[in-house]
């Protein structure tokens, strides 16, 4: 519930201009997000990608935003994704672009969510670069399973977000991916009703094993998105881990200190990088799924 207040605040047009008009918190809450978000503009995040890129890790980049409210804003998210696949290109940055379909019109309408899909897509594959549909609430999964479907068809350079809290999924993981997809599993970030998902717990982390094992199975190319490090050892002890198809992601500003010590064993490792304006969202997210961040967060404050 604290988890779903704190993100609906973030959503609200009024916060988004209250911060706006207050300098001084504005500062403040930007030191708090600094932790977890790479700046506001791309060429933040692009910096970062290269930094982290030449001490051997992979990327992936978010341009933040979700649940775009009107087309014109729709539109202009494809333009800054398109502008960053360019960038990329142009850098010569293989970085992963992941982003919300309701960041391109998932939550106005499903057709145009998937036309934009498309025109990311085939920019993207003619510049070599891979893009990730994140997942959002289960009021939303068969949507974005779909859009996702009909897209993957046409263009293999799409890969899929796939929550292994939510009961669904083992279903939607053997079903609804094609052959040597890549598929990321993370345990799953958003307050659902009971019966559709199951908490932080042990059945979870052995569930989420289960999935890791049924995608390598199914030949998918598979990213271990998680920060739990006894998962990740459990995992590492499965010994599919250092295929060259199962790689680990974690979140930038999470647990730097485990992603450094699994690269430095030899696993391959990429940081899933944020920018954007919408960074107060993101940070809303972060202390949302893990509350113990909100200390850091009034650390942050307190030393501005
Ligand atoms: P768990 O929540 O059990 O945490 C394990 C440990 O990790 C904690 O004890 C703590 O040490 C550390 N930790 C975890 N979260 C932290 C935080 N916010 N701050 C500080 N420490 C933290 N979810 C979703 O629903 N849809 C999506 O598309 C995505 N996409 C995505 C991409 C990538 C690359 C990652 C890593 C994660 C996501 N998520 C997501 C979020 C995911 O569902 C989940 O909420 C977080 O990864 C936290 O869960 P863990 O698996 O880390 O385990």
């Amino acid at each position: 519930q604290f988890a779903d207040a704190l993100k609906s605040i973030a959503r609200r047009e009024d916060f988004k201009a209250y911060i706006g008009q207050n300098p001084l918190i504005y500062r403040i809450l930007r030191r708090a997000a600094a932790q977890y978000v790479t700046g506001d503009r791309r060429i933040h995040g692009l910096e970062a990608a290269d930094r982290l890129q030449a001490k051997g890790y992979a990327v992936s980049l978010e341009y933040i935003g979700e649940n775009t409210a009107n087309e014109e804003e729709c539109k202009a998210a494809v333009s800054e994704l398109l502008a960053l696949i360019g960038d990329l290109r142009e850098r010569g940055t293989p970085a992963r672009v992941s982003f919300d379909l309701s960041h391109i019109g998932l939550s106005l309408d499903t057709e145009l969510a998937a036309a934009h899909l498309l025109t990311l897509a085939e920019t993207a594959l003619q510049a070599g670069i891979e893009l990730f549909i994140s997942m959002e609430e289960s009021a939303k999964t068969d949507k974005i399973l779909s859009v996702y479907e009909g897209a993957a068809a046409r263009y293999p350079n799409i890969g899929i977000t796939l929550q292994a809290y939510l009961h669904r999924t083992a279903e939607d993981l053997s079903t609804k991916l094609p052959a040597s997809a890549r598929v990321r599993i993370v345990k799953g970030a958003y307050q659902e009703a009971d019966g559709v998902s199951i908490p932080r717990s042990e059945a979870l982390d052995d569930r989420y094993l289960e999935l890791v094992e049924l995608a390598v199975r199914q030949g998918n190319r598979v990213s271990v998105a998680t920060h739990d490090e006894r998962l990740i050892e459990k995992i590492i002890d499965q010994g599919w881990y250092g295929k060259p198809e199962v790689e680990f992601e974690m979140l930038y500003g999470i647990r730097p200190d485990l992603s450094g010590k699994l690269k430095a064993a030899g696993h391959p490792v990429r940081i899933y990088l944020t920018y954007g304006h919408e960074w107060y969202l993101y940070l809303c997210h972060r202390v949302a799924e893990y509350p113990p961040n909100i200390y850091r967060a009034i650390a942050a404050m307190i030393n501005e």
